[in-house]
């Protein structure tokens, strides 16, 4: 028999639908809500109505693009959380209304859980234990991947996310909104020229509040002195800042592969996107000898297939959530599963 799993993220700003054929992503459609680069950032209520207006035709596509039926799925998965509570309620209610319609049975999955999992929509896939280190607009996290269903936390960041650092310090620089992919591509024609601080925390903890704050009095220091200064130094700018976020989450990572005894290495998040944090990964994995494993940035960024490969492994264990579950803001990873 085949398991064909709908699966449904709607979390933040993308909503988006995944079609999983027996463990396998036979679609996976994700619509961007380009309604809030006008911002300067996400606007909850923006978002959950643009999910309400995407929902249909995005799971839709996903379905037409399988060659899927409606009545030939198999179970629905969907995100229960962390993330925008909006959101997430759009995503939750649509899977619940449709799982009672067909009466077919419901896999909720943790967002973060389903980032760390998103290895698993390759081809080549990571062998057991592995360390995920998850950087995305709300989290980084270095994370032991002990079993599909079992993790360990090894390490959070104590203030802002990794994106949150390169979307903040990149409006102060003028840029918009998410500013990490401009941060990107304007370094690639600059130099890392301009020192900024790295945290060392215990263990393998981040901070990344410190920087914000460096570039911040950097910049009123310099453009005191010279008004045009951001616009003439932009490249070497993002540049620099950008080798001091890598350089932060390498050094972390470097340690906790180190203390574990851990060379399988993967990625996870949109801040995985980074060109420069990809090839740092290679590179050090070169050195070191890792294996690593770094997904397409369709993988990497929030999609609905790394949801429905999550629930199929939560599917195969019979790991089905009962119809009063309801959407959570906050969900640690570790909730959920081991
Ligand atoms: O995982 P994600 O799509 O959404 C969540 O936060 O869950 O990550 C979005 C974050 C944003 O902060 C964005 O600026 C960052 O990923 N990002 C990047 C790049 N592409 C996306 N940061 C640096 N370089 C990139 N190329
Ligand atoms: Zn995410």
């Amino acid at each position: 028999m085949s398991i064909h799993i709908l699966a449904i993220e709607a979390s933040c700003d993308d909503t988006s639908a995944a079609i999983i054929s027996n463990g396998r992503v036979a679609s996976n459609i994700t619509a961007s809500q380009a309604i809030h680069s006008q911002y300067g950032g996400v606007v909850p209520e923006l978002a959950s109505r643009a999910h309400q207006t995407n929902i249909i035709p995005v799971v839709d596509a996903a379905l037409n693009k399988a060659g899927i039926k409606v009545s030939e799925l198999t179970a629905i998965a969907f995100t229960k959380g962390p993330g925008l509570l909006g959101s997430l309620l759009v995503g939750v209610s649509f899977a619940k209304g449709l799982a009672i319609s067909l009466k077919i049975p419901l896999i909720e999955v943790n967002h973060l859980h389903a980032h760390v999992l998103a290895q698993f929509a390759m081809e080549e896939q990571p062998a057991f234990p592995y360390l995920c280190l998850l950087v995305s607009g709300g989290h980084t996290q270095i994370i032991k991947v002990i079993e599909p269903l079992k993790i360990e936390l090894l390490g959070s960041t104590i203030d802002d996310a990794a994106g949150e650092a390169f979307d903040k310090i990149g409006k102060m620089l003028g840029l918009p909104y998410p500013a990490g992919p401009e941060i990107d591509r304007l370094a690639k024609s600059g130099l890392p020229i301009f020192n900024f601080p790295i945290s060392k925390l215990d263990g393998y903890q981040f901070s990344f509040s410190g920087l914000k704050t460096a570039v911040l009095y950097f910049l009123k220091d310099q453009i005191s002195r010279d008004q045009d200064f951001v616009e003439k130094n932009l490249n070497n700018l993002c540049a620099s800042v950008q080798a001091t976020i890598v350089e932060t989450l390498m050094i972390n990572l470097e340690k906790a592969s180190r203390d574990h005894q851990i060379k399988t290495i993967a990625l996870a998040g949109g801040v995985s996107a980074n060109s420069s944090l990809r090839a740092k990964l290679l590179e050090t994995g070169f050195e070191k000898g890792w294996d690593t494993y770094i997904p397409p940035i369709e993988y990497c960024t929030d999609n609905a297939a790394m949801i429905g490969i999550t629930g199929y492994f939560k599917f195969l264990k019979g790991d089905f959530a009962s119809l009063s579950t309801k959407a959570e803001a906050r969900l640690p990873i570790e909730e959920m599963i081991n």
